[in-house]
């Protein structure tokens, strides 16, 4: 895939063991809301089509060429917006088998926008206690707002919160400033960018 290095990347990360997926639905929105602020190169890696692949395996060298190419694209992204559905309180395991492969110096300084979905409220905080120490580890940039859905936050799988709604358009803002940060570095490094 050829890319236009002109335009800065995004890559989402859905923690969906299944299709269809309330959290896709949610992660998409987000990226949406991104695309609407600046123009952007989006890939969005689904969990439900790389999990069978990577359970297997413990160690990076064994997996497919396929599944390097979507660590590569995670850790050389501008902005990362990653959500999980709620199992059991946390993200699901699946969803941390991928970042265990992930460079523990590649995400430092890199915006995330953190995204979860669960059962209901009950587990709204799981952004703020789960995702955001994993971030935290990895010296991540994670954006200061972070969104979650409950399952009566959507009809079907159609994202109908108003509040929700307006919470991913304010981390789309934040997520839009650092986008910013990653083109002046990028500028910075390469003055021919500025001309684009
Ligand atoms: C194995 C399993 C465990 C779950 N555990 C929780 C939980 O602890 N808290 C919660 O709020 N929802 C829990 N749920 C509900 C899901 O998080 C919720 O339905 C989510 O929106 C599903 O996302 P998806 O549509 O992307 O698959 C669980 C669902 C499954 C299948």
């Amino acid at each position: 895939m050829s890319l236009n290095p002109h335009l800065l990347r995004v890559v989402v990360v859905v923690g969906n063991p299944a299709r269809p997926s309330r959290t896709k639905v949610l992660a998409e929105t987000a990226l949406n809301a991104v695309a609407r602020r600046r123009a952007v190169h989006s890939q969005v890696i689904e969990l439900v089509d790389i999990g069978p692949q990577i359970g297997a395996v413990l160690s990076r060298k064994d997996l497919s060429d396929a599944v390097e190419a979507r660590l590569q694209a995670i850790e050389s992204a501008d902005l990362l917006i990653v959500a999980s559905p709620v199992y059991k309180g946390s993200y699901t395991g699946l969803f941390k088998h991928l970042f265990d492969f992930v460079g523990y110096e590649a995400l430092v300084g890199k915006p995330v926008l953190l995204l979860a979905t669960g059962g209901s409220d009950r587990h709204a905080l799981v952004v703020e206690h789960q995702l955001r120490p994993l971030f935290g580890f990895f010296r991540a940039a994670s954006l200061p707002t972070a969104v979650f859905a409950s399952e009566a936050d959507f009809d079907g799988y159609q994202l109908k919160s108003e509040a929700v709604i307006q919470r991913l358009e304010a981390a789309a803002d934040e997520a839009a400033t650092q986008l910013d940060v990653a083109r002046l570095q990028a500028m910075r490094a390469e003055p021919a960018l500025a001309a684009a």
